[in-house]
């Protein structure tokens, strides 16, 4: 009887103890996807055409070893997995990761590259960013700084865009009251589309060859190209030294779902 009650105990505290592990994990994961300060790596990966050719059990055991490395590192970083294949003849799939420490993402990066899934595929681009508090928009009227905080429409957003910018020499030696007029433009082109795209800005420069990442999540690619085309029609575009080259658009996927996906 006694024995029965201390069994009941220690799963209950075992329970209490794992609710709240995971609890500080998805804290975990919310603050190092807002705050500014945090390291963002994407690393985008071609599988070789070998992988398919080996049998399905050798491929099932080589992803169990890449969950393993997630799980690993999940204390260091969150690792967030996209699938690039049929949309793209360059690259199969791409993995973003976030870590206050950039050591942690290479870390984190080499270990996936030594799997033996790490030996089929090939790192066909990566970019690497900081996030930062936004620049212009304290400088912007009340109207659209609030507009600005319009939430996203809650739901699945199923697609994914990267697009890489660089900026030319001419923008940075821009006073700042010139290149905030030119993205107050540029937010104003945006509002529309506010509700059905989610962006995240990362800041490259020197960091990369680069100056910013940016990434956005939507259900309506209809919406995201109308944006786009907007923002090519205000002055801030000018500047725009490189605009993709690459472009990744994918679909969002969970580690298991693109996992499935390459063992099938
Ligand atoms: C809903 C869509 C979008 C919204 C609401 C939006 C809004 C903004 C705002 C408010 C800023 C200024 C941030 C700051 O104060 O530092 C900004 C910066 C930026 N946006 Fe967008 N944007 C959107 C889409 C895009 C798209 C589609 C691109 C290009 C593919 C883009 C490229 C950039 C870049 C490169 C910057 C950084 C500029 C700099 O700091 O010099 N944005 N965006």
């Amino acid at each position: 009887m006694m024995n029965r009650s201390i069994l009941t105990v220690v799963m209950i505290g075992l329970l209490v103890w794992s609710c709240a592990d995971t609890a500080q994990a998805a804290a975990d994961r919310e603050k190092l996807l807002k705050d500014p300060g945090v390291y963002g790596s994407f690393a985008v990966f071609k599988i070789d055409g070998d992988w398919w050719r080996l049998d399905k059990t050798t491929r099932g055991s080589a992803a169990a070893e890449v969950k393993a490395i997630f799980q690993k590192h999940a204390d260091t970083v969150t690792a967030d997995t996209y699938l690039l294949r049929g949309l793209s003849e360059k690259a199969d799939f791409f993995v973003r990761v976030h870590s206050m420490e950039m050591l942690n993402n290479q870390n984190f990066l080499v270990d996936l590259m030594g799997t033996t899934f790490g030996k089929y595929i090939q790192n066909t681009d990566t970019f690497n960013g900081i996030t930062k508090m936004a620049n212009y928009v304290p400088a912007f009227p009340d109207v659209l700084k609030e507009a600005m905080k319009t939430p996203p429409d809650p739901g699945p957003k199923s697609y994914v865009i990267v697009v890489p910018i660089r900026k030319d020499a001419e923008w940075w030696i821009t006073a700042q009251d010139g290149r905030g007029t030119m993205m107050k433009e540029h937010a104003d082109a945006t509002v529309t589309y506010l509700k059905t795209v989610k962006r995240k800005l990362y800041h490259s420069s020197g960091l990369d060859d680069l100056d910013f990442i940016t990434y956005f999540e939507t259900a309506k690619l209809d919406d995201f190209n109308n944006l786009v085309i907007g923002l090519q029609r205000v002055n801030e575009n000018h500047h725009n030294k490189q605009f993709g080259s690459p472009t990744l658009l994918g679909t969002i996927h969970s580690l298991d779902d693109i996992l499935e996906i390459f063992s099938r």
